[in-house]
């Protein structure tokens, strides 16, 4: 007999309308991000994503946007972030990950969310590292917060399906 029930995939999350209601790591983890930003090579966009990545060690990984004129060549800021950061210190977890990203150089209102590919990632480097970490999607007029990156993407592929 065919299974004839529907489910809900549904996860928490925290919305905030200001900075001022994070702490202050997180509020210096988005100044980075935002700082990260500007760096960005974002020609052909012009959309600058800037990512901060904090390690369980205390180090703080920014990374943005890298663009090519070959457009699938180019890399979003949390995977720059997340490469580097694992380069670096291949043995320590992530604990967070925050997202921003600035519209014609201005800090946009709304949060940023990341990729499917990103999502991808985040999935891994859970796996990878034995522990979730949490992602930071933060625009000046919302902040989303979610606890666990891998809540980002049902139905994911992971390496016990190879
Ligand atoms: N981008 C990111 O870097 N991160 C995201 O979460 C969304 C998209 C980049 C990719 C590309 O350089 C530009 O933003 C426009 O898609």
């Amino acid at each position: 007999m065919n299974a004839n029930k529907n489910s809900i995939y549904k996860f928490p999350f925290e919305e905030y309308s200001s900075e001022a209601a994070l702490s202050e790591q997180e509020q210096e983890l988005i100044k980075k991000a935002r700082e990260a930003a500007q760096d960005a090579y974002s020609q052909y966009s012009k959309f600058s994503v800037g990512a901060a990545v904090l390690l369980k060690n205390g180090e703080i990984i920014t990374g943005s946007n890298q663009e090519n004129a070959a457009y699938p060549s180019g890399l979003c800021a949390e995977r720059v972030a997340l490469f580097y950061a694992a380069s670096q210190y291949p043995d320590v977890p992530v604990k967070k990950l925050v997202v921003t990203a600035l519209r014609k150089q201005k800090p946009i209102k709304e949060p940023v969310p990341p990729c499917g590919s990103c999502r991808q990632v985040f999935i891994e480097w859970e796996k990878r590292f034995g522990q979730p970490f949490e992602v930071i999607m933060a625009g000046t007029r919302k902040i989303i917060k979610i606890k666990q990156a891998g809540w980002l993407l049902p139905f994911n592929f992971q390496a016990d399906f190879l």
